[in-house]
Formats: structure tokens, sequence, C-alpha cells
């Protein structure tokens, strides 16, 4: 009964994932959670007001004018009443209202004077999802403070496969509960996160890199720091901005990494080391930029520090180190390899070859192989998803090591 007591309101928005929501409403009152159900028009198209007031046990608000002898201002009394807002489905137009201000039935009227915390899980098809008005609404809840139970990847209401599927309700149910055991689950721990690829240059000019964003770190970072561990983010060249509250040091080539990470390590609680690093660098960097030759050209190159290495052999034993393993081929086998090799707790494995894993996507298909010889499989989740589930096992490492 992990929500033992815990005020969660319920927005329903009109899509079809709305069906998925009495299943949310049971996983969330399983778990102890008092649950009021708000609703707009279009979601009693898809799931039956009655349903929902069985499973919750009190009455579905829908008519912004109704007199409900609890709360004599309805929209006023939900308001204060919510300590969770959980939107789900949020529809690109509840989405749109919300971002916008609007106040044109009871969700949104209450929504607007509610100081809550709000967790929405958007649904809608993938075009609408990554449409520049969507976008920018995402931006602008986010930017209120919203959290996202991020959309799947599958079969969309249209048929069509694509991203746009309401998170699981296990998933959200997962996440309300680790939203209130969390307002610091990770409280006082100290966690050093690497992201982004590094660069090795060649001339003032030219460079040698790869291809990740950092849109895995960057997520392990962000989720690290709202579980309330203190983050340090050590990051090569990328578009992202680094995420609020977390210290941030921009990097550029591997030996510029490894200072600032065995610097830092040693007042670590964990590193998770998301970074693409290049194992090789130019033997030399011309000062001038290279000039055409005779045809044909060789460039020297030297090995890196292997700095995930380095820093598991002089881990203490209340450190915890995670790596992670990008492959091509043999995975499980060469991050077994590297898990002893570079004497980490837990390698997360992801292959280059399946489709919504790895470089440059918002997703990531990961296995997991521990040194104690654990090794379990994730389906696909949003790097964020993912990242948390990453934080999950980290706690419970930590917290055995305590
Ligand atoms: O950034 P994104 O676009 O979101 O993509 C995410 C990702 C694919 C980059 C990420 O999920 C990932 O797999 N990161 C590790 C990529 C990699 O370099 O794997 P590797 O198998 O070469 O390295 C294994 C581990 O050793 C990694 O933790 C790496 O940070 C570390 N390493 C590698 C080489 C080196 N010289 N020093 C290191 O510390």
């Amino acid at each position: 009964m992990k929500l033992q007591g815990r005020r969660v309101l319920l927005g329903i928005s009109g899509g079809i994932a709305a069906y998925k929501t009495p299943e949310l409403l049971r996983a969330l009152i399983k778990e102890g959670a008092e649950v009021r159900v708000v609703m707009t028009a279009a979601a009693k198209r898809f799931v039956t007001p009655y349903t929902l007031e069985v499973l919750s046990r009190h009455p579905v608000h829908m008519d912004m004018f109704a007199a409900v002898a609890e709360f004599p201002v309805l929209h006023v009394g939900l308001a204060q009443w919510a300590e969770l807002v959980v939107l789900a489905p949020a529809t690109a137009h509840l989405l749109a209202r919300l971002a916008c201000g609007l106040a044109d039935d009871l969700l949104t009227t209450l929504m607007l004077g509610c100081t809550a915390p709000v967790l929405a899980a958007p649904s809608m098809e993938e075009h609408m999802l990554d449409h520049p008005f969507t976008q920018e609404h995402l931006r602008r809840l986010e930017g209120l403070g919203y959290q996202w139970a991020e959309p799947a990847t599958g079969e969309l209401a249209s048929g069509a496969f694509g991203r746009g599927r309401m998170a699981e309700p296990e998933e959200i149910a997962g996440q309300v509960v680790r939203h209130f055991s969390a307002a610091g689950d990770l409280q006082g721990v100290k966690v050093l996160v690497t992201a982004g690829p590094t660069v090795e240059d060649l001339d003032p000019v030219r460079f040698i890199t790869n291809r990740s964003s950092g849109k895995m770190g960057y997520a392990l970072a962000a989720q690290a720091r709202k579980r309330g561990a203190e983050v340090w983010l050590v990051s090569g060249p990328t578009a992202l901005e680094p995420p609020a509250g977390v210290a941030f040091k921009a990097v550029r080539s591997t030996l510029e990494m490894q200072e600032v990470l065995e610097a830092l390590f040693p007042q670590m609680h964990a590193a998770i080391l998301a970074a693409a690093v290049a194992d090789y660098r130019p033997a030399q960097v011309a000062p001038q930029k290279i000039k055409r030759g005779t045809g044909k050209m060789v460039i020297e190159l030297v090995e890196n520090p292997d700095i995930s290495a380095r820093l598991g052999h002089s881990k203490q034993p209340h450190q915890v180190l995670i790596g992670f393993a990008m492959e091509t081929e043999d995975g499980v086998a060469r991050a077994k390899d590297k898990l002893k090799r570079k004497n980490c707790d837990l390698v997360v494995l992801n292959n280059l070859r399946e489709e919504g894993a790895g470089f440059g996507v918002d997703t990531n298909i990961v296995t997991l192989v521990d040194n104690q010889g654990g090794q379990e499989q994730w389906p696909k989740m949003s790097k964020h998803q993912v990242a948390d589930r990453l934080l999950d096992w980290l706690g419970q490492r930590l917290k055995a090591r305590r």
C-alpha cells in the first residue's frame, strides 16, 4: 500500500486510451490512494462514468456547475483537495487548452487554480505529437513543472504503428508511486552521470566523433535530480540544455572527460557512464588546417584511456559503477566481458541494430547484466523511463550496501 491515504485527482480527456483508465484507477486504489475522477465531455464517449464511479467509490465530476456537497465551489474544492493530478490520457486538445490557460470546462478550470504537481500521459497519433504546436505546448507545460508519463511506441488508434500510445496503466501507476516515495528516494545520494560523445580534433577544422546525442545521459541526470539526488553531469558536446538543478561540466575530448571524472568520482556514491567515449584519438593535432596532399592520407591514432575501467578499479566498497555498452553483435557476451574488465556493478547493453535503441532516438531497448549473475531484458521504453528504472535498480543496490 505505497499510496495509502494519498489524494490523487485523475483527469480523463477524450482519447481512445481512456478505455484503459479503469485499470489505472484500480492500480492506484490497490496501492491505497484515494482517487477522484474528473472527465471531459469527450472522455465519456470512450469510458463510462459509471464504471469509474463504481471503482473509485465516489461520484465522477464532469459538470462545472453541479451541486456537490463535499465541494461547495466544485473546481476550487477539487483543485485544493488534490495532492497530485494525473492526466490520462492527455489528448493534444487538452494539452493545448492547458498550455493556453483556457478554462472552458471543469477539468481545465480546476487546473488553472491547482497548485498540485501534475503527471500527464500524452496520447495521440504520432503526427499530432510531432506537430510544432503540440511540441510547443509540451514545452510550455514542462516549464510549469509538468512531469510526463512518456508516450510509448506501438499500434495507434488509426492502426498505424508509431509513437503516441499512452503509457501503460501500470507504468503510470508506478510513476505515481515513485512521485510520492521520491520526494526523494535518492536524497543524500551523489551521482555522477556522463553523456554525449567525446570529440577528438584532427586540426582546427576537423574532428573524429560519434553519433551520441546525449539524450540517454541527460534523461538519467534529470530523473536522478527529480528523485532528490545531487547530480553532476559531465557531457561532451550536445544540442541539449542541462536539466535544472544539476551541476554541469562541459568537456570535449576523452582526456578532458577523464580529468573531470577522476577528480569527481571519489566524492560520489555512484557513477552512471552513458557517454559514448572515443577509444582512439589522433596521435597529433595539427596546429593548422591540414592541406590537400598527394592523394592518400594516413591518420595515426593512439588509444585513449578506458575511463570506466580506471574508475572501476579505483572504486570503493560503498560506490556503485554503472557502465553502458553499445554493441552491434554478440551483445550479451561483450557486455559481460566489459562488466568484468571495467569492474562495473552493472552494464546496460543497447544494440545499435535494434530499431528504437541507442543513438539519437527518444527510446531505448536495453539488457541489464549485473555483477551478481543477473540478466534482465527490458522492452522498448522512452529514455526517461529507462532512466527511472535504472535509478530504481541503483536505489536498491545502494540500500543493500548500507
Ligand atoms: O546519447 P544518445 O544518443 O542518447 O545515445 C545513448 C548511447 C547509445 C550513447 C548510450 O546508451 C550508450 O550506450 N553509451 C555507451 C556507448 C559506448 O561508448 O559504449 P562502449 O561499449 O564503447 O563503452 C562501454 C562503457 O565504457 C561506456 O560506459 C563508456 O562510457 C565507457 N568508456 C568507453 C571508452 C572509453 N575510452 N572510456 C570509457 O569510459
